[in-house]
């Protein structure tokens, strides 16, 4: 699959790349891979299965048999053996054991071969923490979206409120920061970016502009486009 375009979109929880990474995607009619979305599935499958993270083998072959559906319920559902799940993997307990099973190194090795699937013509946009540094080191352009994190608690909750999930904002702030470090301090795929990687600090940039920015620095990687 190398020689299929992938443009990796990264950065902490709250940078506004799921929304961006979406609208690039629907842009240049490429294929989408929401990676976080993998990472809440499967710890939302954990815990429904009641699996000790410490069995991490258990857990691997959880992650690679998982009957994870994109867009079956709709245009972002995501569903989980047949079941919409698209609210419950959002929710703060999805995010928290989301995080939890990305610190552990064989649920990562096992979500990778599945990302590497998403690879498909004419290109993929794909969003999360690790695509431009160890998913997709070849990607043709690779971003980093990044915002403060009071910035991107405001916008998580405004989300969150959008899609009639309760939130509080100074809880959300200390969840994103004790995540934050987790991602950021763990010993496999840390959230940083990559060394190629355009960094774009979002705090005081509408969604517009931040799209506007990413389709200009594609066209720049991808001329022929
Ligand atoms: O992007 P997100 O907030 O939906 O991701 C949820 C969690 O999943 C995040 O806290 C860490 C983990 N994750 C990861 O470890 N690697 C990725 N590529 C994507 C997400």
């Amino acid at each position: 699959m190398p020689g299929i375009p992938v443009i990796a979109i990264d950065g902490p929880s709250g940078s506004g790349k799921g929304v961006v990474a979406e609208r690039v995607a629907k842009a240049l009619g490429f294929h989408l891979l929401d990676s976080g979305a993998l990472y809440r599935v499967l710890g939302l499958a954990a815990h429904l299965k009641n699996l000790n993270l410490e069995q991490d083998q258990a857990l691997a072959e959880l992650a690679r048999t998982l009957d994870i559906g994109f867009g079956e319920n709709g245009p972002d559902s995501v569903s989980l053996d047949g079941r919409d799940v698209s609210l419950d993997i959002r929710s703060a307990l999805g995010s928290d054991m989301a995080s939890r099973v990305g610190a552990i190194p064989a649920a990562r090795e096992a979500l990778f071969e599945r990302q590497l699937l998403f690879r498909q013509a004419p290109g993929l946009v794909a969003d999360g923490r690790d695509m431009g540094t160890f998913v997709f080191p070849d990607a043709v352009v690779k971003i980093f979206l990044t915002a403060s994190v009071e910035e991107r608690a405001k916008r998580r909750y405004k989300q969150l409120i959008a899609k009639g999930i309760d939130a509080i904002l100074p809880a959300l702030l200390r969840d994103l920061k004790e995540r934050d470090a987790r991602d950021s301090e763990r010993a496999v795929s840390p959230l940083q970016p990559a060394p190629d990687a355009t960094i774009l600090d979002t705090t005081e940039m509408s969604e517009e502009t931040v799209v506007a920015r990413v389709l200009e620095l594609v066209k720049a990687g991808l001329p022929n486009l």
